[in-house]
C-alpha cells in the first residue's frame, strides 16, 4: 500500500514532518538475525505484534518464519485474525464481561491460545466457553522475575490442577515474560544469566507439571533482551520477541543492539532556535516514547537525517507538539533542520502514530497503517 506518497516515493526532505519512519533494509537485517539465532536455539519464533501493529511488518516477519503471533489486546487478536493469522497467543488475562465475551468469540474462530494465572480469571471465562460450546486452550503464565503477571513457580503446579479442573479450559503450557532483564542495564553477562535461569526455570515447571500427567507442550519464553539467552535453555519451544523488528535507544542501552541497528526513527525538524543551548523540534511527547529503562531522562536518541548519532545532543524534554534538544551540538543547528530521533522504547512510539513510512536510503517508499491501538 503506498497511500499518499506518490509512485517511486518521496525523499525525505519532502515528507511532512513528524513522520515516522522505518528503515526497511536495517529491519530485514534485524529480522534475518533474530529468525537466525531463535533458528540456532532450535524452537519456533512467534513475535509479539505491540511492536508494530502494522501486518505489513507482521507479513515480513512471517516471511522470515514466524508462526504465528504474541498479543496483548483484543484489537490486536483481531487484527491478526481477521488478516488470515491461524496461530495467535493473546498473552495476558482475559478478565471483565467484556473481555471474556471477546475471547470466547475469537476462540470459535480458532488458532487463539489466551495466558491464565488464577482461578479467579479462570472461572468467568471457564463458565462462559462451556455455555457456548467452546474450548480454550491456555498456558499457564509463570513469574520467573518481572513480578507482573503469572504465578510464583512454587505455585504452578497446584493453580495447574485448579484450572484445568474447569470445565472447557484445556492447558496447552506454560509461559513467562522475562521482562526483569531490564533490570540488568549495561551488565551483559548479568543480563545473559538471568534470561537462562528463566528459560531453566520455566522448563522445571513444564517438567513438574507433565509429571503430575498434564499435557504441557508449549514452553514459551519472550522479550528481546532475554532472546540471545532464555530460548537456549534445553526444553524451551518458543521465543516471542517483539522490540527486536525494529531495536530503540533501551535495546541499545541493554546491549541487545547498536545504533545502526534501530530501524524505527522519528523524523523532526528544527522550527525554533530562540535561546542558546535549545533548539525547539516538531516532535513531542505525541510523537515519542518516554519509556525509558536504559535512557533515563531524555526522549531517545539525536542523529542526523541519514540516521547517525550526533554528538552534544539530547532530547531533554517535550510538550505536545515540541521537543526540546538540548546540548552544546544546538550551536550548529539552524531553523528547518531536519534531525531523525531513536526513540527509547519503539512499542510505545508505535502505538503514538497512525501510520509508518518504510524508508530505502533517503526515500519513503511505502506508507503502511498502524492498527489496533488504544
Ligand atoms: C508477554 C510478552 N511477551 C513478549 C514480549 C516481548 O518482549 P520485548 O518487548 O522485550 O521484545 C512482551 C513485552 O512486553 C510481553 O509482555
Amino acid at each position: 500500500m503506498t497511500a499518499d506518497l506518490p509512485p517511486g516515493g518521496l525523499p525525505l526532505d519532502e515528507l511532512p514532518t513528524p513522520a515516522l519512519l522505518i528503515d526497511r533494509a536495517r529491519m530485514e537485517a534485524n529480522l534475518t538475525a533474530v529468525a537466525g539465532s531463535i533458528g540456532a536455539a532450535g524452537v519456533a519464533l512467534r513475535p509479539h505484534f505491540k511492536t508494530s501493529k502494522c501486518l505489513a511488518v507482521a507479513r515480513r516477519q512471517l516471511a522470515h518464519g514466524a508462526i504465528g503471533f504474541t498479543c496483548a489486546t483484543p484489537a490486536e487478536v483481531t487484527l491478526l485474525q481477521d488478516a488470515g493469522v491461524e496461530d495467535v497467543l493473546w498473552a495476558h488475562q482475559p478478565v471483565g464481561p467484556a473481555k471474556v465475551a471477546f475471547a470466547v468469540r475469537a476462540m470459535a474462530r480458532g488458532g487463539l491460545t489466551v495466558a491464565l494465572d488464577s482461578t479467579e480469571a479462570a472461572e468467568p471465562l471457564s463458565e462462559a466457553a462451556a455455555g457456548a460450546g467452546v474450548t480454550v486452550p491456555f498456558v499457564l503464565e509463570v513469574d520467573t522475575g518481572l513480578h507482573r503477571a503469572g504465578v510464583d513457580p512454587d505455585r504452578a503446579v497446584r493453580t495447574a490442577a485448579a484450572l484445568t479442573a474447569l470445565p472447557a479450559l484445556e492447558m496447552r503450557g506454560v509461559l513467562t515474560h522475562e521482562g526483569h532483564l531490564a533490570a540488568h542495564g549495561s551488565d551483559r553477562a548479568g543480563l545473559e544469566a538471568a534470561g537462562a535461569l528463566a528459560g531453566r526455570t520455566l522448563v522445571q515447571i513444564a517438567k513438574a507439571l507433565r509429571a503430575e500427567g498434564h499435557e504441557c507442550p508449549l514452553v514459551s519464553v519472550g522479550s528481546t533482551p532475554g532472546a540471545t539467552s532464555a530460548p537456549f535453555a534445553e526444553g524451551v519451544t518458543e521465543a516471542r520477541p517483539g522490540t527486536y523488528v525494529y531495536f530503540d535507544a533501551n535495546q541499545v542501552g541493554l546491549g541487545s543492539a547498536q545504533i545502526d541497528q534501530c530501524a524505527q526513527t522519528v523524523l523532526t525538524r528544527v522550527v525554533s532556535a530562540q535561546r542558546p543551548g535549545t533548539v525547539i523540534v516538531d516532535a513531542g511527547i505525541k510523537a515519542m516514547s518516554s519509556d525509558s529503562i536504559a535512557t533515563a531522562g531524555t526522549l531517545g536518541i539525536v542523529c542526523d537525517a541519514a540516521g547517525a548519532p550526533l554528538d552534544g545532543l539530547a532530547f531533554t524534554g517535550g510538550n505536545e507538539e515540541h521537543g526540546y534538544i538540548t546540548g552544546p551540538g544546538t550551536s550548529g543547528l539552524r531553523v528547518g533542520d531536519p534531525l531523525r530521533i531513536v526513540p527509547n522504547h519503539a512499542c510505545g512510539t508505535t502505538n503514538m502514530w497512525s501510520a509508518l513510512h518504510f524508508v530505502d536510503g533517503d526515500r519513503a517508499v511505502e506508507r503502511h497503517p498502524i492498527e489496533a491501538r488504544h
